[in-house]
């Protein structure tokens, strides 16, 4: 994998890589930091260090340029990173609960969020010292299994579920007054088999990169800084991206077989996503803190596998509305095309079935409204009956779910083709805050 099929021509303000370090800078400053952490940890330091041959950080054998060439993205910017990037391979994703009723807590831990989110999108360590660096009598302040991977296009986004506004009538963190009204938890929809354990959050972190082991660490190493402040509520591993965000990258393939992300919203389209992705200045005023945000809506979709492969191909494309080799509508014409709802066959149904997938989300049939895929294919093993736990992790960046995800659900979950095999076990909610520049923290435009 080269890296130029995932560097954009034209970076969008947010990820233009202006302020990222070159690999070669970021390893001199990881090797002097490491070397700094040693001079600092006393003799046990320094014994440690010699012993690992200074192991110091997590660039220091990054090398060869097959390594190095791996997309690095910027962590500051008008808007979080992690939404237009184009979508990378591999997904960690986590919500988490707040154990704590502290606001300065709250903040200090999206502040230490901040500075390891910065650092880690760099292709550095966690912490300052490192992995092995560190206080010998302490435990080191990354975890050690990302040591000599490059960033891997990693990217972190962060986001806050409407239980960190109000739970249970309760204010905790004082914010209660600046929930958007479009930020509640997502209603009950038609055929829900929700798992409360997969469900919600006071807040989330989307970690991808194009290394599972890269994302694995950025989700472990936030966890391990939220010691005793929040606790992992829900997790969820994605491999094979579903969608694409960017007309440079080829439209992959769900677990179903079919291309999914053709229609998506790409990032080369601004105006599309200006309208449909960020929240406006004036869309809520007492949720102005999100302006330049984003609403994520995180939904796990199981697929009944071993239902679906027993379908004749007819039948699978009919529910989808699109063929399987190419994506081509059922009306006719190629990957890109627009079905046409108005064309018959000779037995005088229409081409595109009434209640196929792509008929049913299209924005002719919903108001215009588009949204931002953004999932991944999951298989959790099986589920001791010999059936597959496995589907699309459904994530989509939308400005408003009232408006761009909750009618379209709800007509899919009364009469979608699709829904015979799939079920929904697990939905979250969240505000997605702005970019930041540098100095500031995640979020501190709703504590400021
Ligand atoms: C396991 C569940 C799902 C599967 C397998 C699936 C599959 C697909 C496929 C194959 C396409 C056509 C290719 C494309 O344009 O991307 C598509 C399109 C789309 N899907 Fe889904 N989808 C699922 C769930 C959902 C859900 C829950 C929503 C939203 C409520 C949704 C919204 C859309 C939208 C908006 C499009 C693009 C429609 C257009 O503009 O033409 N999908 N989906």
């Amino acid at each position: 994998m080269t890296a130029t099929k995932y560097v954009r021509e034209q970076p969008t303000e947010a990820e233009a890589p202006t302020s990222a370090p070159k690999p070669q800078e970021q390893r001199a400053a990881v090797s002097r930091r490491g070397l700094l952490g040693a001079a600092g940890a006393g003799l046990a330091g320094l014994a440690a260090g010699a012993a690992g041959g200074f192991a110091l950080g997590r660039d220091q054998t990054t090398s060869s340029p097959q390594a190095s060439d791996t997309p690095t993205y910027p962590f500051y910017g008008a808007h979080q990173a992690g939404i237009l990037t184009p979508v990378q391979d591999r997904l960690h994703f986590a919500a988490f609960d707040l154990i704590t009723d502290s606001g300065e807590e709250l903040v200090q831990l999206l502040k230490d969020w901040t500075a390891a989110a910065a650092r880690m999108t760099q292709g550095l360590g966690a912490g300052e010292l490192g992995p092995t660096s560190g206080p010998y009598a302490a435990p080191p302040d990354d975890t050690g299994e990302a040591i000599g991977l490059p960033a891997a296009g990693l990217t972190i986004t962060f986001g806050f579920g409407p239980n960190l506004f109000r739970k249970e009538g309760k204010d905790r963190f004082r914010v209660a007054s600046r929930q958007p009204d479009a930020l509640q938890r997502l209603p009950h929809f038609p055929a829900d088999k929700l798992n409360p354990q997969r469900s919600d959050g006071d807040l989330c972190v989307q970690a991808c990169a194009d290394d599972p082991q890269v994302a694995v660490h950025a989700v472990r190493n936030l966890a391990r800084i939220a010691f005793g402040r929040a606790a992992i509520r829900w997790s969820q591993l994605g491999f094979g991206r579903t969608s694409s965000t960017s007309t440079s990258q080829a439209t992959p393939r769900n677990l179903m077989g079919f291309k999914d992300g053709t229609m998506n919203l790409k990032a080369e389209e601004p105006a599309a996503v200006e309208e449909h992705v960020w929240v406006p200045a004036d869309a809520d005023s007492k949720g102005q803190w999100l302006a330049g945000g984003s609403y994520l809506v995180a939904r796990r979709i199981n697929m009944t596998i071993e239902t679906w492969d027993r379908q004749p191909l007819s039948k699978q494309e009919r529910v989808i509305g699109r063929t399987k080799a190419e994506g081509a509508p059922l009306s006719g014409g190629a990957e890109f095309s627009q079905p046409d709802s108005s064309l018959q066959g000779s037995d005088g149904e229409p081409l595109v079935a009434t209640d196929a997938h792509v008929r049913m989300v299209h924005p002719s049939n919903n108001g215009g409204a588009k949204m931002l895929r953004r999932g991944y294919n999951f298989v959790d093993g099986s589920d001791g009956l010999g059936r597959t736990d496995a589907g699309l992790f459904f994530l989509a960046y939308v400005r408003d779910p009232r408006t761009h995800y909750i009618p379209i659900q709800t007509k899919l979950g009364q009469g979608d083709g699709l829904s015979e095999y799939v079920q929904h076990t697990g939905s979250a909610l969240f505000a997605i805050p702005p970019g930041i520049a540098q100095g500031q923290y995640v979020g501190q435009a709703l504590f400021a």
